[in-house]
């Protein structure tokens, strides 16, 4: 007899957490994945179907699955209480503390005893997050990289209350995604982006003091640095809003304003230029393709 597959939660389905249902679903998990956006729920939809069709070309060992079985994979919902037959959760909803806090509490209420929460954030603390729940052992950080179902690695954020068996249960979820997990503790940003994000703020404000191309940035970085991406680029992914909520939340976290994000991230995020996402940033997309931007950015 077949074992049924295993099933696990989803909440948030924006530029992050899309990228993390499919991940599951092409290595063979069921995902319940919960937004409150009907259209992020649509648009995961479309990613699945595209990234079923080109990623077993790219990815070695994995196999295209049929339509329809990749579709029945994934089942969506704008109910928490869909997620109660989940084995564990990863949340990616906004970086907005409040947002994240208030969540929590309901996730707490929602989850059987003893399921853990993945908590996909760019700058929040795990143990902060924990504390807004009765199951601190089961909170863990799992920053996924974007996109997710492309990359062999993951910051995992270990809070001082996380067990030992949860930890287990992370790093073996993710050896069945392909990934290696790197294990830090719990401050703020983490390794990654505690250091990212001031580089990304920096590479802004080259654009914006010396008026240096985007393109021409990025180059620097992966021309001569041999990065696959550049900054500017990698900001656009990850969406810009995203960036200055996390540099935001940097700033208060260690009273630096190293974190201040400069003049031009401010106006583009109030201009609703958010990069790939709102198909403006520092660059002009197109579906997937991007033509850089050598004006009025
Ligand atoms: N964007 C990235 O590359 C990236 C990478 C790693 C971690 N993160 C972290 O992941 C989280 C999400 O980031 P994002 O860039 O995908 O944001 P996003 O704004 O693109 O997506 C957030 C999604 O969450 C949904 N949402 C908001 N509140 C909700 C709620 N209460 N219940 C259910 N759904 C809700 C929104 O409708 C949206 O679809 C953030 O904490 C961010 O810091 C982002």
């Amino acid at each position: 007899m077949t074992q049924p597959l295993r099933t696990v939660g989803v909440v948030g389905a924006g530029s992050i957490g899309a990228t993390v249902c499919v991940d599951f679903v092409v290595h063979g998990f069921r995902v319940v994945v919960v937004d409150v956006s009907e259209t992020a729920l649509a648009e995961t939809r479309e990613l699945l179907r595209e990234v079923n069709r080109f990623l077993p070309a790219v990815r070695p060992g994995l196999t295209r699955l049929g339509k329809q079985e990749a579709q029945d994979r994934l089942v969506t919902s704008t109910e928490l209480a869909a997620l109660a037959e989940c084995e564990f959760v990863v949340e990616n909803v906004s970086e907005k503390w409040e947002v994240k806090r208030d969540l929590y509490r309901e996730l707490d209420r929602i989850l059987p005893e003893g399921v853990g929460i993945g908590v996909n954030t760019s700058s929040i603390p795990i143990g902060r997050l924990a504390a807004e729940t009765g199951r601190a052992g089961v909170i863990v950080g799992i920053h996924f990289m974007n996109p997710s179902y492309l990359k062999d690695a993951v910051e995992v954020m270990r809070g001082d209350d996380t067990s030992d068996k949860c930890l287990d249960h992370v790093q073996e979820l993710l050896s069945l995604l392909g990934k290696q997990a790197v294990v830090v503790g719990d401050f703020p940003g983490f390794v990654s982006n505690r250091i990212s994000h001031l580089f990304f703020n920096e590479a802004i404000r080259v654009v914006q003091d010396q008026g240096v191309e985007p393109a021409v940035v990025d180059d620097i970085f992966k021309k001569c640095f041999g990065h696959t991406m550049g900054p500017l680029e990698t900001a656009d992914l990850i969406g810009l809003e995203t960036v200055l909520l996390t540099l935001e939340n940097l700033r208060e976290s260690y009273g630096d304003d190293r974190y201040h994000g400069c003049a031009l991230l401010r106006e583009m995020v109030a201009s609703g230029r958010l990069g790939r996402k709102s198909g403006q940033g520092f660059y002009h997309y197109h579906g997937t393709s991007s033509v850089a931007i050598t004006a009025g950015v």
